[in-house]
């Protein structure tokens, strides 16, 4: 097992990191450690020496391994996963065939994801059931309180909640567990929208217990480009219809289950799906609490120089309690100064060659900084002066 002794040194050993780049948004576009890409190649290699045994003997067995390890990182049964693209691919999925029906409603909040919300919008429409957004308005203060707008915000018609459990524009974790006990005692089902959580929160599917989950590995878990999965609770399994028709098992297998449906989807590269576990395996070699607790104090380190630098606040407080508590985890958002900042993003890396969102919210700007392995305090120091210099000659 590796050491994680110091949250403030990095630990770039793992990846090839772009030269004069400080990439600081892994949580749109996770950078791939070197060990996964070599891995990735081999698959794509043994592809290309022989398409006809990899697609007809050596896919089927590396997929059903690949989902295991997964599910095993995830805790739940293998029969509950299958791989996709990513999580768009998976939300449209999920969307294609929940029952829907006028008189229904799908509710989400203001800090969804984008696509997301078009998706279920689209749905709605469809179905003749009602899109409701609300919204979780600043500052927030703590998890007790976004339960409590959703208690007082969902009704008997309420038949499925949408949920983020990190959210994409603020960062913010939101109390996805609470949320989904409160929707089943209300008879709604629970679909939850989990690209960052990957790695970056001990996920537990079982413990969940939510409805549908989908999520994007080549996030946080540093699997490569185009790798995510869709998770049906045993309860629905009976209802799900395949999202693409295709073979899904290639003849003679047989179709058993859903998720035989997802397996073959037509003559593509399956590489990111393959290596997934060797994904996990690098991050396996750490202790993941020690993992989880040292980028979190690293994204925790930002908040705080940043927004008394800035003279501003970050946006979402420290929680007491542990780190399955808090309300954010490796990604320090920080709201700034009263203006519009709308070409500071191009500014950073124009000028500086600094990759970072800078986000509008709520008729404010707020910078999202993502905190990995790779990078420790001197990299964030360079951030943080950038920032602060870009934001005083402005
Ligand atoms: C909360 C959230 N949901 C969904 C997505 C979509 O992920 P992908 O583009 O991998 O499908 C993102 C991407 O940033 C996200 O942040």
């Amino acid at each position: 097992m590796k050491s994680l002794e110091n949250w403030q040194t990095a630990y770039p050993e793992d990846w090839d990191l772009p030269a004069d780049v400080l990439y600081l948004n892994h949580g749109a576009f996770g950078l791939t450690p070197r060990d996964v890409l070599v891995d990735q190649r081999q698959w794509q290699a043994r592809n290309i020496a022989n398409p006809m045994d990899f697609y007809l003997r050596q896919l089927e067995p590396a997929w059903w391994h690949a989902r295991e390890r997964l599910a095993q990182f995830l805790g739940t049964d293998a029969n509950n996963l299958a791989f996709c693209t990513c999580a768009t691919t998976g939300m449209n999925h999920i969307a294609s065939f929940f029952p829907l029906q006028p008189g229904q409603e799908v509710l989400l909040n203001n800090h969804e994801y984008g696509a997301v919300k078009k998706i279920w919008k689209r749905r709605c429409e469809q179905t003749g059931a009602l899109y409701r957004e609300i919204e979780i308005p600043f500052p927030i203060s703590s998890s007790e309180q976004i339960i409590h707008i959703y208690e007082k915000e969902m009704r008997p018609e309420t038949r499925l909640l949408i949920l983020s459990q990190i959210t994409s524009p603020t960062a913010i974790i939101l109390p996805v567990a609470e949320l989904t006990d409160l929707a089943h005692r209300r008879s709604a089902a629970v679909c939850i929208d989990g690209p960052h959580t990957l790695l970056q929160y001990p996920l537990q599917l079982e413990e969940l217990r939510c409805d549908f989950y989908t999520a994007s590995c080549h996030k946080w878990l540093s699997a490569p480009l185009g790798c995510g999965f869709t998770y049906i609770a045993p309860q629905w399994h009976e209802q799900v219809s395949p999202f693409e028709i295709s073979w899904g098992r290639l003849p003679p297998g047989e179709l058993k289950s859903w998720s035989d449906h997802q397996i073959w989807v037509g003559t593509r590269d399956y590489s990111p799906y393959l290596s997934v576990p060797a994904a996990i395996d690098v991050f396996q070699k750490y202790n993941l609490n020690d993992l989880r607790s040292r980028n979190h104090q690293l994204a925790q380190y930002v908040r705080n120089e940043l927004s008394q630098r800035l003279g501003t606040e970050p946006v979402v407080p420290d929680q007491p309690g542990p780190y399955s508590n808090a309300l954010y985890g490796w990604m320090a958002a920080v709201w700034l100064p009263e203006g519009d900042w709308s070409l500071l993003q191009k500014k950073l890396w124009d000028i500086e060659r600094i990759e970072v969102p800078i986000v509008h919210f709520a008729n404010r700007y707020l910078i999202r900084v993502s905190c990995h392995l790779y990078y420790g305090v001197d990299e964030m120091n360079r951030l943080i002066d950038a920032v602060c210099k870009l934001c005083r000659t402005a």
